[in-house]
């Protein structure tokens, strides 16, 4: 495995999302087979590991994911860099202001993961109801307070990047950001890379699509399935993306490795503050993610597959939209 800076936070240059064990694609796992799923992780170099207070079965209730990581670290916090995110109501912030609501958001998250401490805080969707200065300058007294190492913003545009970098340095920017989401790259990537700010990609593997096991049979039926809102992943957009996953899959015969650490290393390559983070339910594709690592692209490979990605249309597009909203259920709502 080896290893990059989130603005000083050095981490595993592939991490592991963690939400798929709680939320977002289908049955979840038992507890047991996900904490044993995050410790061959760990065992494996993985030290960066994503979750987020929201992840819970069907977004209902809070923590159940920071729960699972909490026990699976045990013993092993000071091996890994925890990052989980936040988001608040207006409502809260009236009642007890920016810093308080934050702060008790971040209490409840530590004590959910048993520790003293966590390394990288987002918030994970902006509340345009809500002053990014105050938040800004909130998470600035948190990390003089030791209680969060850095901070980072997720789904968020270049404005908004900027207003918050200049109050308190960001550490990262978590958006979606992949072969088939790149509108990361006209603004926010150069930016990030030019103030030392790291880029975390989500859904790094499109949900699936990438990694070529995803067919118009793949059942998205389950109530808590968000790929049934994956434009790319629509019946017609898996077979009208075919070319793209041809592609891949040319590459992954070549360099003997799977479509999906394809699609990682490609990333990694492509710039040097990129930290993807790809989730599965599955212990043996966790670690093959984790073996892109080792997955190296020559110059000449990487340049071909980049142009040759230029010049193929990508069919259905998410984008880093910047949502906003009081509550979760606001989530979908454009700007
Ligand atoms: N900030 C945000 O708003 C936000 C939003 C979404 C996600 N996230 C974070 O980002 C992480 C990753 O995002 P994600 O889980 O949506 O995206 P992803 O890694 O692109 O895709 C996950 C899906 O792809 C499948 N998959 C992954 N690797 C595979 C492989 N090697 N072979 C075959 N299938 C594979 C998984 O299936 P199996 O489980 O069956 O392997 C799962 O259905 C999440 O865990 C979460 O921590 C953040």
């Amino acid at each position: 495995m080896k290893y990059r800076l989130l603005n000083g936070i050095k981490v595993s240059e592939i991490g592991m999302g963690c939400m798929g064990l709680s939320h977002g694609y289908g049955q979840i796992p038992s507890e047991e087979y996900s904490i044993e799923a995050i410790r061959k992780a760990l065992d494996y170099g993985c030290t960066f590991f994503d979750t987020a207070e929201a992840y819970s079965p069907n977004m209902q209730g809070i923590g159940h994911n920071e729960i699972i990581l909490g026990k699976a670290l045990k013993g092993r916090r000071e091996e890994a860099v925890i990052a989980t995110k936040l988001h608040m109501s207006t409502e809260e912030v009236n009642e007890k202001g920016v810093y308080q609501t934050i702060r008790d958001h971040l209490m409840a998250s530590m004590e959910r993961l048993q520790v003293s401490y966590v390394d990288l805080y987002y918030l994970h969707r902006v509340n345009r109801d809500l002053s990014m200065k105050e938040i800004a300058q909130a998470m600035g007294k948190m990390i003089d307070e030791g209680l969060i190492r850095g901070w980072g913003l997720s789904q968020v545009g270049i404005d908004t990047i900027k207003e918050a970098h200049e109050i308190t340095p960001l550490s990262a920017i978590q958006n979606i950001y992949s072969m088939v989401e790149r509108s990361s790259e006209d603004e926010v990537i150069p930016y990030c890379m030019e103030h030392g700010i790291a880029v975390v990609p989500f859904s790094p593997v499109a949900s699936g699509l990438l990694s070529g096991k995803v067919s118009v049979q793949t059942d998205f039926s389950h109530s808590d399935d968000v790929r049934k809102f994956v434009p790319q992943l629509s019946n017609e957009n898996i077979d009208a993306n075919k070319p793209l996953l041809d592609l891949i899959q040319k590459y992954a015969d070549e360099k003997k490795a799977t479509m999906a650490q394809i699609a990682l290393a490609w990333m990694l390559h492509k710039y040097p503050n990129i930290v993807p983070i790809p989730g599965s339910k599955n212990q043996e594709r966790i670690l093959e993610n984790l073996k892109a690592s080792e997955v190296v692209l020559t110059k000449k490979e990487f340049d071909l597959l980049d142009k040759t990605l230029d010049s193929i249309p990508v069919q259905g597009f998410r984008g880093h939209i910047e949502f906003q909203g009081d509550t979760m259920k606001d989530w979908g709502r454009r700007k």
